[in-house]
């Protein structure tokens, strides 16, 4: 069905590019190419992309202020029915394809003459680059909002842990002694960096308004003026995002989406790993923390089971989202310079990384703000497993044993005490420490002293080092925090 291309076209829903392809799109292909079902989510930024392109134009004379009023007009009605009615927005048509083609139909239905000038020296493929990084933009700030809860619940247990004594583990072995608030904050802390991540990135974006479809425009079009709308609107993070230099890296490049995602991932393993911490930590061998009864399951068979499924869940969906992270990589994997529909894909990959990682965090919040460590439980263990060994070979150090003396007498006196059938240095005289310094031709001879360097409290307190978990160091950590979120 071939149309008309004057300007009395475009009043039903035929396409834009119908002029050139003879026949209507078959109905299979119709329903494979489209993408308005899920590209919907991009409305907001379309619309202000095009507003930034509307003010250009008219600052550049190719749209009269009244044209430009009656466009932007237009747009924010549209923008505001979508923001009512979402997904159902009756403008959203299949057989237009996406979201650039639904709202720009949409508008040259309502405002008719002036709505068809809206296109003028831009092109899909430079909108959907546009829309897709002002979209990352929005939900890197909605990440924020989120995130304030996710790390005020952190710090808050951080907190309420602040006089838990527990075992810190490398190589899942005892190691040092540690408050068990500092390893909250150390979950804080690696989940505030994956924010900071997107955030810092974002500032970078190259904004690729006016690229066109590959080769720019032969029209006088201001693209430092588009730039300069997009940012008095606030559509963009600060005055740092540059113009995108080359319209065909522009138009072909997805950096944007996968630095988002790639951020997202980050976050993602994050939560992945302190869930699966938190999962070791509710088994009945280690029994360290308790969470609410809601967010656990219980076992259709067992009727003693209480599963941390939403601990696990969270874990899980780390997988989901480096899928994703794969899947974008994979597509821009070989394809040539210039855009090719094989892009269209990448939003399903954003969109769900994206939802997947907000639900975790959300979750993740939920779950924190119900747990507690279980102090009753952790304290009788803590004389196992010479926490306290570091702890008596720095308080050698300070007697003037260099430290790998200091480490190898320690490593004696362990020995010493397995021997005996001892499980703490602590059990050791003064007497007992003092002969194995002097096996070691060490001149310095110890006192009671030496019992304030050891057991896992009294260690925790000696921590003086900036970041360290426990002591001061960690008060101020926690203190840092606290300001921080204004707690
Ligand atoms: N829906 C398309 C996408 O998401 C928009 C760009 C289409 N461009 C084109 N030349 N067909 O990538």
């Amino acid at each position: 069905m071939s149309q008309p291309s004057s300007a009395a076209a475009g009043t039903s829903t035929e396409k834009s590019w119908q002029a050139r392809i003879s026949e209507a799109t078959d109905a299979i292909a119709q329903a494979f190419v489209e993408s308005v079902s899920y590209d919907w989510r991009l409305y907001k930024q379309d619309v202000a992309g095009s507003v930034a392109h509307a003010h250009m134009l008219a600052a550049c004379g190719l749209l009269t202020e009244d044209e430009r009023t009656t466009i932007t007009a237009g747009l924010r009605e549209i923008e505001r029915e979508i923001d009512a009615s979402q997904a159902a927005w009756p403008g959203f048509k299949p057989e237009y394809e996406d979201i650039h083609m639904c709202v720009e139909a949409e508008l040259i239905r309502r405002v008719g003459e002036p709505g068809r000038k809206l296109h003028t020296g831009r092109s899909r493929n430079d909108q959907v680059a546009t829309d897709l990084m002002l979209w990352t933009i929005d939900a890197t700030r909605e990440l924020g909002t989120l995130y304030e809860n996710v790390l005020k619940a952190f710090v808050a247990m951080a907190d309420r842990s602040a006089d838990v004594v527990m075992p810190s583990y490398t190589h899942l072995q005892r190691a040092q002694p540690i408050v068990a608030g500092a390893e909250v904050l150390a979950w804080a802390e690696a989940l505030a960096r994956g924010l900071e991540r997107l955030v810092r990135s974002a500032e970078r974006y190259e904004f690729p308004l006016g690229a066109g479809a590959i080769a720019g425009s032969s029209l006088p079009l201001d693209r430092k003026q588009t730039l300069w709308s997009a940012k008095r609107m606030g559509i963009l993070p600060g005055d740092t995002n540059p113009l995108a230099a080359s319209s065909i890296d522009a138009t072909a490049t997805r950096d944007t989406a996968v630095e988002f995602v790639f951020g997202l991932a980050m976050i993602a393993q994050t939560l992945g790993r302190w869930a699966e911490q938190w999962i070791i930590y509710m088994t009945t061998e280690f029994g360290f923390i308790k969470i609410a009864d809601r967010y656990t399951t219980s076992s259709s068979m067992m009727p003693q089971k209480r599963n941390p499924d939403m601990l696990e869940l969270i874990r899980g969906r780390t997988a989901n989202v480096y899928g994703d992270l794969f899947a974008l990589m994979t597509l821009l994997k070989g394809i040539p310079i210039g855009y090719n529909r094989d892009l269209q894909e990448d939003k399903r990959l954003l969109f769900r990384a994206y939802d997947t990682v907000t639900q975790c965090l959300t979750m993740a919040a939920a779950i924190v703000g119900s747990a507690s460590f279980d102090k009753a439980r952790i304290e009788p263990t803590l004389d196992r497993g010479f926490l306290d060994a570091t702890s008596l070979a720095e308080y050698l150090v300070t007697k003037a044993v260099p430290f790998r003396t200091a480490h190898h007498i320690v490593g004696t006196l362990v020995a010493t005490c397995e021997k005996a059938g001892k499980h703490a240095l602590g059990q050791l005289t003064v007497d007992e420490f003092n002969a194995v310094l002097a096996d070691h031709n060490v001149p310095a001879r110890l006192t009671d002293d030496v019992y304030k360097a050891l057991g896992a409290a009294n260690v925790t307190e000696r921590y003086q080092t900036i970041g360290a978990a426990g002591g001061k160091p960690f008060r101020d950590q926690l203190a840092g925090w606290k300001r921080r979120l204004g707690m």
